[in-house]
């Protein structure tokens, strides 16, 4: 009979190509049953409806079928469980990290990528909003447009003056606007018009280059607005942030079970965990108080509970936001206690919870508490003392 060590060694010569590494080590080998010349293998997809389905059981039946004594494989599919989804993340992100190239970002600054399954849902003005109130509650933060000639952050920020490099490293320096750092192409071509002429730019080198060439400093959260679609980009940026996760911004609309697909699909590709969903342009409160719904109602929870996680917020529809893109000051700083500022502060304080600041939990943060905390108490001692 066949050993099963050596089906497993014929399991290691499939890989999944889009996580670039094979089925056993990602996990995604359940059970191994031999019987005679009959081999059943499960396998966990990690999703039930995954793209790469057909090629894998396909891979998978050549291989085994190659080993001498089988004569016969089955195979039996199912879908990976939250946790073992996890475990493949884990598993594909250290990967990625061995020949990721360095970046100016540290690996200490959590980063938010606030991605969507189509375009057009507010994944700028969350990216903003979010941004800002971040900072307002203490933290540093930098902003990146990864939308490279669709930017549109500058404007948001009110943004006009054009970027610099410093002197001597001649790394490019951030503009900071309304207590965050920002970086984006606009800062660089004329206007939005010639941003065109980067059509042939290779995206993802423009977004290597604002995370290799940049001066970002120390920062705690790295805010990256994503350009719309699940292509180059994405992939670019958990290979070269892999500690890169994604909020996902969508509309009330229906419409979620394909934007899930999507929107799975791209965190599968780029390995990179979900941290919740925005739902933006929830319902509209006209001036008599009255509660339109105008897309829809539902679509963000649907879309969280489908992917397995927390709906962090819902923003309302809301004439101040546009206005606000428009003239430069963010909602959460020129109306924080309007409902629109009010549901985006929320939704920062939900993700400072889900996401903390990575210095709270690492060895080096704690001591540099605990050195400030014996330090501050002791000199203002000295003056209040005397
Ligand atoms: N809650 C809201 N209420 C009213 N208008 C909004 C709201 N959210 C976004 N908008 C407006 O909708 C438009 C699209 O928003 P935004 O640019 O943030 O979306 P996006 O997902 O980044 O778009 P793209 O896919 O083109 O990058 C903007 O004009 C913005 O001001
Ligand atoms: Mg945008």
């Amino acid at each position: 009979m066949v050993d099963p060590s050596d089906i497993f060694d014929a399991l290691r010569g499939v890989f999944d190509p889009e996580l670039g590494a094979d089925i056993v080590e990602l996990g995604m080998v359940t059970d191994v049953e031999i019987e005679l010349a009959k081999v059943a293998i499960g396998i966990a997809l990690t999703i039930a409806e995954c793209p790469m389905r057909n090629q894998i059981e396909g891979d998978v039946t050549r291989k085994v079928m190659a080993i001498p004594g089988i004569e016969d494989v089955e195979i039996r599919t199912t879908a990976m469980t939250k946790l073992q989804r996890a475990e493949l993340m884990a598993t594909a992100r250290r990967r990625a990290r061995e020949d990721a190239q360095p970046t100016m970002v540290q690996p200490t600054t959590r980063v938010l990528a606030i991605a969507s399954g189509k375009g057009g849902v507010g994944k700028s003005s969350v990216s903003v909003n979010l941004a800002v109130t971040i900072a307002q509650r203490g933290f540093q933060v930098g902003l990146l447009d990864a939308d490279i000639w669709g930017f549109s952050i500058p404007r948001m920020l009110g943004i006009t003056e054009r970027l610099k490099a410093d002197d001597e490293t001649r790394l490019m320096i951030p503009v900071a606007a309304h207590g965050i750092r920002a970086i984006s192409t606009g800062l660089i071509v004329e206007s939005e018009e010639t941003a065109l002429m980067w059509r042939g730019l290779m995206l993802s080198k423009a977004l290597e280059q604002f995370l290799t060439q940049v001066k970002w400093g120390e920062l705690d959260y790295l805010v990256i607005d994503l350009p719309p679609g699940t292509g180059d980009i994405q992939m670019a940026l958990s290979r070269l942030l892999p500690q890169a996760e994604m909020v996902v911004v969508t509309t009330p609309q229906q419409t979620a079970q394909k934007v899930a697909v999507r929107v799975a699909d791209m965190a599968r590709r780029s390995f990179m965990p979900i941290v919740g969903v925005v739902e933006n342009m929830s319902s509209f409160t006209s001036r008599d108080g009255e509660t339109h719904y105008l897309f829809g109602a539902g679509g963000g929870e649907e879309l969280a509970t489908s992917l397995g996680v927390p709906l962090v917020g819902q923003v309302p529809l809301d004439p101040l936001l546009v206005e606000a893109g428009d003239s430069g000051v963010p909602i959460v700083s020129s109306h924080p206690d309007q409902p629109a500022g009010l549901a985006f502060a929320k939704i920062a304080n939900l993700i400072l919870e889900l996401v903390p600041p990575a210095a709270d939990e690492t060895c080096t943060g704690r001591i540099a508490r605990i050195l400030d905390d014996l330090g501050a108490p002791q000199s203002d001692h000295a003056i209040v003392g005397d």
